[in-house]
């Protein structure tokens, strides 16, 4: 049921600091020192590429995952979607993992690919909500997420829980790699702990985030844009609010903007600029206020909001400070609450958008 909550995708907002605490409770060691995978049938230390496929907001948790992967594993990583992956005949390593994200474990192009590469001699783990899923049957290991049952149509606590997982995931590399010290483990493990916490704080002020969802429901499109590990949830942002408000979105890498997407700025777009003050603050705020210069409306959501002035923006959403492998799921966090307001304002169907589908078993 949906509880006290007017939809079902509330809810599942809602449930988010709960459910990834749950999820992350199975993947890291009660005493809080150690990252703990299921038993692998395969040695982490010897997988040579990971290759991570999945469909629509899966593929956005893929994409995060590249950078934790390349970051603290050092390993290469492919990641691509699952209706383009076997057509192009895709090559594979030897002793290559490829990773299969799904929340329901039975979207048929993710599936295929499953086959793809189990047929090709891959390893092949799925991350999926549904346990007794076709890909959670079919993949060598499975590493689960705890959502629970997720029934709204847009995708939110099954993505951050993959986000969860594959965190944990690409430490857990990390430390059969030896690139990760005993001390290290111990601090990133703390930051992954101290998550579900940080998402109630986020979630405690979503007041905040109705008078961004006002301002921007007249929009005929509006723009994401992030930089480095959150390029993909300004991505995750843009499709989340079309899929239920209808409103033409697209999420660009903040420095793409000028290399065409910029012609379509004026003081009829708003720009959602998502800007953490991680090592890209600065490039950030510059992209920003290119828009700025050309009326563009810009919305940030930002842990340092003095970084542009307050008078110049249409809009801005405080956030906590966070390291880089917990503050894109904290970020995913107000652009699923952007989506849900905005579709309030617009009075559209939130948990039953036009044309879609929860579990996509056709090509
Ligand atoms: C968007 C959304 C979809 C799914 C996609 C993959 O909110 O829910 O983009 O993420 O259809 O579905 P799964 O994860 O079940 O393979």
């Amino acid at each position: 049921s949906k509880g006290n909550h007017r939809h079902f995708m509330q809810k599942e907002i809602f449930e988010q600091p709960v459910v990834v605490s749950q999820t992350l409770g199975r993947y890291l060691d009660p005493i809080g020192t150690q990252v703990t995978l299921p038993k692998l049938p395969f040695d982490l230390k010897s997988v040579t590429k990971i290759t991570l496929v999945a469909c629509g907001t899966s593929y956005y948790a893929a994409s995060v995952a590249r950078y934790w992967i390349e970051k603290y594993a050092r390993t290469p990583v492919e990641v691509d979607i699952a209706s383009e992956f076997r057509y192009r005949d895709p090559i594979y390593a030897e002793n290559g993992l490829c990773i299969f994200i799904s929340q329901s474990g039975e979207t048929a192009d993710t599936l295929a690919a499953l086959r793809h590469a189990k047929e090709a001699g891959q390893h092949t783990a799925a991350i999926v909500n549904v346990t007794e899923s076709t890909m959670a049957r079919e993949a060598d290991i499975i590493l689960p997420t705890y959502a629970g049952t997720e029934i709204g149509v847009a995708s939110t606590k099954a993505f951050t829980c993959q986000l969860a997982v594959l965190a944990a995931f690409s430490v857990a590399m990390g430390v059969a790699k030896g690139l990760i010290s005993s001390d290290t483990e111990k601090t990133l493990v703390k930051e992954l702990e101290h998550l579900p916490a940080q998402m109630s704080t986020v979630l405690a002020t979503e007041e905040n985030i109705k008078a961004i969802a006002a301002e921007i429901a007249d929009a005929r499109d509006i723009l994401f844009v992030g930089r480095g590990i959150h390029f993909p949830i300004a991505m995750e942002g843009a499709l989340k609010l079309k899929e239920i408000s209808y409103i033409h979105a697209e999420g660009y890498a903040a420095g793409e903007l000028k290399h065409g997407p910029i012609a379509l700025i004026d003081e009829n777009v708003p720009v959602i600029g998502i800007a953490p003050s991680d090592g890209l603050l600065d490039k950030s705020v510059s992209n920003l206020q290119e828009i700025m210069a050309r009326k563009g409306r810009v919305v940030l959501f930002s842990d340092h909001l003095k970084s542009l002035p307050q008078a110049d923006l249409a809009g801005s959403f405080s956030m906590p400070s966070a390291g880089d492998l917990t503050s894109p799921i904290l970020y995913a966090l107000p652009v699923q609450l952007l989506a849900y307001y905005t579709a309030l304002e617009k009075g559209t169907d939130v948990d039953q958008p036009r044309n879609l589908a929860k579990s996509v078993t056709v090509e």
